[in-house]
């Protein structure tokens, strides 16, 4: 059967991935969080003082992007990200590595390097990637575009619950200044603003069940995959 390229973009916290991830496993289709990508870089830039509160050292971050590895292993069916061989995964996960990333993804080598990977990864298609400017800049030609929406205020409740869930519980009212405040930066940076693809297709999850949400998305995926 033929195989196809899967570009979910949309704003923090609207599900991208919890979406993406499912199409993947009904697919049978490789799943890559291109976000997971940033935040590993944030990561490593935060450990070694390149980045700090109020600078960025981009001497040493493009020394540090040229250099560090990036991948994904799976741990009991589910995919984490690893830096340099090392298990990551609940250590991007936090608001601070969050802000890091969304502060390394305006710097434009930075986006070249982890699109050319995220290039690389989609060669053979059968693939979900999920970002901010997968269908715009890294699979422009992607059969399959969609642009993932939810009011701020549902967006910034499900990742205070998210938080909570993990033990770093915080105001509802930060977690909502931060969601506008990335929604701010994803949309105004000069390097690969998000936006919506022109032949993307607009999905807005505010009202929808997990279980809408992959009803709707498996009808788009079986309509792009024949054509
Ligand atoms: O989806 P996320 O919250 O894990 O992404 C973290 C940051 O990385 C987010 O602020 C925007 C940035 N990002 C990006 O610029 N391009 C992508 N393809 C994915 C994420």
């Amino acid at each position: 059967m033929r195989k196809i390229i899967v570009a979910i973009d949309g704003y923090s916290s609207c599900g991208k991935s919890t979406m993406a991830k499912a199409l993947a496993r009904y697919a049978g289709y490789k799943y890559v969080d291109t976000g997971a990508m940033y935040r590993a870089v944030a990561l490593a830039a935060i450990r070694k003082g390149v980045i700090t509160s109020d600078s960025i050292d981009e001497e040493r971050l493009r020394g540090l992007v040229e250099t560090i590895r990036i991948d994904f292993m799976i741990v009991d069916g589910v995919q984490h990200t690893c830096l340099d061989g090392e298990d990551v995964e609940s250590l991007i996960r936090t608001l601070e590595v969050g802000n890091g990333a969304s502060r390394v993804s305006t710097i434009g080598f930075v986006r070249r390097k982890l699109v050319e990977m995220q290039q690389r990864m989609g060669d053979e298609k059968g693939i979900v990637m999920d970002g901010r400017d997968i269908g715009t800049v890294v699979f422009p030609a992607a059969e399959m575009k969609v642009f993932v929406t939810a009011r701020p205020e549902i967006r910034a409740k499900r990742r205070y619950d998210e938080l909570k869930s993990k033990g770093q519980e915080m105001p509802y009212e930060e977690v909502l200044k931060d969601v506008e405040d990335r929604d701010y930066r994803d949309t105004h940076r000069a390097e690969s603003p998000l936006r919506q693809a022109d032949d993307a297709m607009l999905f807005d999850n505010s009202d929808m069940t997990i279980e809408e949400q992959f009803d709707a998305l498996k009808k788009i995926f079986e309509k792009c995959l024949v054509g």
